[in-house]
């Protein structure tokens, strides 16, 4: 779909795996398998990172005999939505008796924990835990003896299985054992919530697998500049500018690629007073930019009058989004539409790998998978926010875009609970300046990743100057993340909170009560719709 995923291995596939290994210098290759995670793709930065050579293949249609051909020195399973004794997901169990090292993580260590006879059972850890060690063990050669990693399952591997040989444990799970070539970890090594992580996968690739060859880090900036200069030719590109940093970056690419070729549009909709200043002050007056602000402001409104649920006013916002954006492509005469869609927004949406394993739907954002009458440029399809950043940091995008806190495609929507009226339009734009000026007057905004505010439906009663009354919730959170597809509550200091709630009470009319969500992701994703 949008990241090559090995999916058949034909003797055409087995000649470019070859060329791809001349090319590295090396005779390894490691596989991953994408059993649905969320994180597939981090696993494959990852160990990228380390200078081996691995692909993404397709539990749903790569089998051991496909295995055997491909030979790799390693396998890595990823984690999923499935469960292992309910509705395991497709997977050929022959693979896991091949004898290759296989590390398992979350889901793919309980797949072949049940295949050696080992039984799961329901037990639920979410967000950071801490990892005890309690032996030897090579996989976590070069930890401490306790370090915080990040949890996300339901259901785990029945502690004291006797099948496996060598166990660790957080609180309520095995979270790392071994049996002969077979490791597993029930934790996630792939999130920098787990302090780690690399070395995890370093200890995988290098200590067990064997690997020898590395290969350095490409040029990530270069080689997509080339893709983009190939694809679009003397092509025209219509570029959705949202005044964020990944649209930004994806801009900076084309520059790069095709200057004088790009027109970038920024629709407006239910976004925050000073977003189209911003756009215009960074995008305004380029000489490789053509740039226009559409107001699309009432047209969101009518579609998203009388919607209550947070999933259909998102399905209300994409139709708008799509339609406002490819009437703007005819009349620019453009042959390709790009995005700054990160893979964390296409992987949540349950897209990303290719795989016949189900990935589930998280939240459909507003941009991805709209099936433009053009064919779509996605360039930052395969980074998430740190390494986008990086990219942008490369290329010159000046910092105040790339440090500007990111913030959601669909704008105040999904901050809103219930119907969008003017009165929680106005409340949610209010109560966002006011959290956000706060944050940049005590110096605490780029102490987090992202912070706003919520319109709740609860309503609180109150007492104002004797007299008794009612208005809603209003909720602030705030988090510290890298990149977004995990994030941790911010601990925000109280006077600074109370300063923020005694403004918002004070200045934004209508506001029953403030409190703040300390809840991290997972198990609460970063939006509260
Ligand atoms: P969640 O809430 O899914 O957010 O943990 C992860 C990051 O994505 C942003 N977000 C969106 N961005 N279109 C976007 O472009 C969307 O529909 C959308 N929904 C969430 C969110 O603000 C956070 O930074």
């Amino acid at each position: 779909m949008f990241v090559s995923t090995l999916t058949t291995v034909t003797d055409e596939v087995l000649a470019e795996i070859a060329a791809e290994k001349v090319l590295r210098r090396t005779s390894e290759v490691f596989l991953i398998f994408g059993m649905g995670s969320q994180f597939d793709h981090l696993i494959l930065q990852a160990i990228s990172a380390l200078g081996v050579f691995a692909i993404v293949a397709d539990p749903a249609s790569v089998t051991a005999d496909d295995v055997k051909l491909v030979d790799p020195i390693g396998i890595i399973l990823s984690g999923g939505p499935a469960s292992a004794v309910t509705d395991p997901p497709p997977f050929d169990q022959q693979i896991f008796d091949l004898g290759i090292p296989i590390l398992g993580i979350c889901l793919g260590f309980q797949m072949w924990a049940q295949h050696i006879g080992a039984h799961i059972v329901p037990g639920h850890e979410y967000g950071q835990h801490i990892l005890m060690r309690i032996g030897e063990c090579v996989l976590l050669e070069g930890l401490p003896d306790a370090s915080m990693v990040l949890e996300s399952h339901g259901e785990c591997v029945l502690p004291g299985s006797t099948a496996i040989t060598h166990a660790e444990t957080t609180k309520a799970a095995v979270a790392v054992a071994s049996a002969g070539h077979l490791w597993g970890v029930q934790f996630h090594p792939e999130v920098p919530d787990t302090d780690y992580g690399q070395r995890i996968f370093e200890n995988f690739c290098f200590k067990i697998s064997g690997a020898k060859d590395v290969f350095p880090a490409e040029d990530v900036a270069a080689v997509k500049v080339a893709e983009l200069k190939r694809e679009i030719g003397t092509g025209k590109v219509l570029l959705a500018l949202s005044g964020g940093s990944d649209s930004a970056v994806a801009g900076y690419l084309l520059k790069a690629a095709v200057p004088g070729q790009i027109k970038g549009v920024y629709i407006k909709g239910v976004d925050r007073p000073d977003d189209e200043a911003h756009v215009l002050d960074f995008f305004g007056h380029q000489p490789w930019l053509e740039l226009e602000i559409i107001d699309a402001k009432d047209l969101f409104v009518v579609a998203l009058a009388g919607i209550e649920g947070m999933p259909d006013k998102r399905v209300a916002v994409r139709g708008v989004y799509k339609e406002v954006l490819e009437t703007a492509a005819r009349a620019y005469g453009a042959n390709f539409i790009a995005q700054g869609t990160l893979y964390t927004d296409l992987s949540e949406s349950g897209l990303g790998h290719t795989s016949g394993v189900a990935k589930a739907q998280i939240k459909q954002h507003h941009n991805t998978n709209l099936d433009f009458y053009l064919p779509e440029l996605i360039p930052l399809a395969d980074q998430v926010k740190d390494t986008a950043r990086n990219i942008g940091r490369q290329l010159g995008v000046p910092k105040a875009l790339l440090t500007r806190h990111p913030f959601p495609g669909p704008g105040l929507v999904v901050r809103i609970e219930g119907e969008i009226t003017a009165e929680k339009l106005a409340m949610a734009r209010q109560s966002d300046a006011i959290f956000i000026s706060e944050l940049h007057a005590t110096g605490l905004y780029q102490e987090v990743w992202q912070a706003g505010t919520v319109v709740t439906q609860s309503i609180t009663t109150t007492t104002k100057g004797d007299g008794s009354g009612s208005g809603p919730v209003l909720a602030l959170w705030a988090v510290t993340s890298t990149k977004g597809f995990t994030a941790r509550a911010a601990e925000l200091p109280w006077d600074f909170m109370r300063a923020v709630m005694k403004r918002i009470i004070n200045e934004v009319v209508g506001v029953g009560s403030v409190v703040y969500r300390i809840s991290d992701k997972p198990p609460s994703t970063i939006e509260w719709g």
